[in-house]
């Protein structure tokens, strides 16, 4: 049995995505989590705001949760050809308690998702990069959907075998 913690930047469509996710998670008798960023609705990060206590939000909650995961995934349409701004903002933020993020991070295996208008390619290349940079262990198979692509069942299937095995 495997810990998923689904990551979704977005509450409408990548929400959908990453609740299909867990419940295929929960389907093979995995633990799972979704995560809703958008909902979390955190301050955008500035240095100017790092240096005022009361502006930084508590993320310790959120790490130890990712810390505690065996694997994510990670849901999150295309911007403008890259992710959108409550990913990188969030990774921002959590990335200033360094030690833990580089405890949570480094050969934490990570799946890519993502529901976008067109076909999504962008942002998981934007991703693929993102989080192998931070240390995670990001496999190659990626899901990917949008208005005229239904998600892949086999491929959700696939990657939670992937990343529980
Ligand atoms: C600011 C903005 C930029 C977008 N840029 C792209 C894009 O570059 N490529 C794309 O395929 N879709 C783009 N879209 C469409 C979203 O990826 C699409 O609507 C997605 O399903 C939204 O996810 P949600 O339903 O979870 O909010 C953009 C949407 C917004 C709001």
């Amino acid at each position: 049995m495997a810990r998923f913690l689904m990551i979704t930047a977005t509450s409408g469509t990548n929400l959908e995505l990453a609740e299909k996710f867990a419940s295929v998670a929960c389907s093979k008798n995995h633990d799972s989590e979704v995560i809703d960023l958008a909902e979390m609705d955190l301050p955008m990060f500035t240095v100017a705001r790092t240096k005022n206590p009361d502006e930084c939000p508590d993320l310790s909650v959120l790490t130890q949760k990712m810390i505690d995961a065996d694997a994510w995934i990670i849901v999150a349409p295309e911007y403008n050809g890259a992710a959108p701004p409550t990913l990188n903002n969030a990774i921002a933020w959590l990335s200033r308690d360094w030690k833990n993020f580089r405890t949570m991070c480094t050969g934490k295996p990570v799946g890519l998702a993502t529901h976008s208008g067109g076909g999504g390619q962008h942002v998981i290349m934007a991703m693929r990069s993102q989080f192998a940079f931070i240390g995670a262990d990001v496999i190659g198979r990626a899901c990917l959907s949008g208005k005229n692509k239904e998600a892949n069942p086999e491929t959700i299937e696939a990657m939670i075998d992937n990343l529980s095995s």
